[in-house]
């Protein structure tokens, strides 16, 4: 929004969003779309989500005016449209929820579903010229940094009974790089977005319960060590526990959210104050290109208010329905072969929240996570060689398998290219074989399996 805008709005500006019954949110969001046109990925819809069980009244308004911020299309500076410009001006999407926002938001005709491109210095630090992801849209007037191209590296995997399966690496580059040819030792990771549900429960595990299960010298001798994911805690500059992203280097809600406003969207908060987002030096128009920056967002783009509200959503959204019961032989079986495997020794189901979460109505409930929320070196096969926070180039946070159904919807209907973090798997047997180092010989017992067990290990996590 334009300083003086912003300035007319005044406080009522936060008030909109929170206060706001679902119409008037519905009746702003409408005039937002309206305003951008066809211009973004977004399809502007009301989403249907149900903030979890036994929020507050208060609770329950925040959610929902998170959601609408969440679906907000953002456009560029300046606007007309009240609070939601500042967008780029190098970005990837208009909204958080036209990647994240299951098959309704998402374009199925987009065969990169979300996916973003990372970008570093081999030792991690930002590319000079490019930062630290590439950006594939621009707004008007500026070039976008390019595009992301896949080559597909065959190979072919025998399973014990002699069946084959192909796997295809996807190896991601930049074409028509805009801001002049990438360094020859640029490194690159390809990232689909994870899952979202259930997110507060995985914020209300006990640092310590996460610790626990760490085991990075492998002292039971299981294979298997796993090593916590730290972060720096940007106010008070101490390595904390990370538990979000592919490579658990981000620690809490908020930083994911304001990364990914910077990052993915352009657009600046108190905690990443830049306003051209991820543009660099190196691209001087995007530095001095017009903001969305205003006293009421504290002189950023977004407030820490307007944060706290899509951090609220992100908490409120409720986990897969992980605690029905599993009636059906062929996946008791299936989860009698799971274990067997040994792949609870990552996916781990035994966490609780913590007694003392925020939430009361969060205390103590277990989290069918299916996840530690650990590091793991999972091998070449699934290495990206750049490394991020505290992980390597080959460590990857387990990835957590509630939700898998949902997953699978996404991947049938086109708006999910796959399973892993660059979304190469087709299928959840694609998936298995791909683990490697820490995770071989629990791949090698799957792929030992009778036909009959494999199938019901599939059955089983498919109806996760
Ligand atoms: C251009 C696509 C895109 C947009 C837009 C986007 N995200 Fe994401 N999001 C991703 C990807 C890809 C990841 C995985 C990043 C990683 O860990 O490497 C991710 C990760 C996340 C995570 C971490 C989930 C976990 O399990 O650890 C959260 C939370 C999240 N995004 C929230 C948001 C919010 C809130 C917005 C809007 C402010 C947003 N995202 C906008 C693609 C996107
Ligand atoms: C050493 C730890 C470890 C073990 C053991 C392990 N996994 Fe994983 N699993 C991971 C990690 C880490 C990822 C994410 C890897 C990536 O995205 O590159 C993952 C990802 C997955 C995924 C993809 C999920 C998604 O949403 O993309 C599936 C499915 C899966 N594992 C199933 C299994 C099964 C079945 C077993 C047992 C045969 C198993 N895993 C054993 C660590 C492990």
């Amino acid at each position: 929004m334009r300083q003086v805008d912003r300035a007319r709005a005044g406080q009522s500006f936060v008030g909109r969003w929170c206060a706001a019954g679902l119409g008037t949110v519905a009746l702003v969001l409408a005039s937002m779309v309206a305003a951008v046109g066809g211009a973004g990925a977004g399809s502007g819809t009301l989403p249907a989500a149900d903030p979890a069980r036994g929020m507050s009244a208060r609770d329950a308004a925040r959610f929902r005016a998170g959601e609408a911020i969440f679906h907000a299309e953002w456009q560029p500076a300046p606007n007309v449209s009240e609070g939601v410009d500042g967008l780029g001006p190098l970005y990837n999407a208009v909204s958080c929820a036209a990647c994240h926002g299951g098959p309704a938001a998402a374009n199925p005709a987009d065969r990169f579903g979300g996916r973003l491109l990372r970008l570093s210095r081999p030792d991690g630090t930002p590319d000079p010229v490019y930062g630290l992801q590439l950006q594939d849209r621009a707004v008007p007037g500026h070039l976008a940094e390019g595009r992301i191209a896949i080559n597909d590296e065959p190979s072919v995997v025998r399973l014990v009974d002699g069946r084959e399966v192909q796997l295809d690496r996807p190896r991601p580059a930049i074409a028509d790089p805009a801001y002049g040819s990438p360094a020859a030792d640029l490194a690159l990771s390809l990232r689909v977005p994870p899952p979202l549900d259930g997110l507060g429960f995985v914020a209300a595990i006990a640092a310590a319960d996460i610790r626990a299960l760490a085991d990075p010298d492998d002292k039971d001798g299981d294979g298997i060590s796993g090593r916590v994911g730290e972060a720096v805690d940007p106010t008070t500059g101490e390595a904390v526990l990370a538990r979000f992203g592919w490579k658990a280097s981000v620690a809490t809600l908020a930083q994911q959210t304001a990364e990914a406003l910077h990052l993915d969207m352009g657009i600046s908060s108190l905690r990443l104050a830049q306003h051209g987002g991820d543009c660099t030096p190196a691209q001087r128009d995007c530095l001095a290109a017009p903001s969305g920056a205003s006293a009421a967002a504290g002189g950023a783009e977004i407030s820490d208010t307007e944060i706290g509200l899509l951090v609220a959503y992100l908490e409120g959204l409720e986990p897969p329905s992980n605690l029905v019961l599993i009636t059906h032989p062929p996946e008791a079986a299936g989860e009698r072969a799971f274990a067997a495997s040994g792949c609870h020794g990552c996916h781990w189901t035994g966490f609780t929240t913590s007694q003392t979460t925020m939430k009361p109505h969060r205390a103590r409930q277990g989290v069918r996570l299916f996840s530690d929320l650990l590091l793991h070196d999972m091998g070449e096969g699934l290495a990206d060689n750049r490394p991020e926070g505290s992980a390597s180039g080959s460590e990857w946070r387990t990835a957590p398998l509630w939700g898998l159904s949902r997953r699978l919807a996404r991947i049938a209907y086109g708006s999910l290219p796959g399973l892993l973090h660059d979304g190469r798997a087709r299928t959840i047997e694609e998936a298995i074989l791909w683990h490697g180092g820490e995770a071989a010989r629990a791949r090698d017992a799957y792929a030992a399996l009778s036909q009959a067990d494999r199938d019901n290990l599939l059955a089983f996590l498919a109806g996760l």
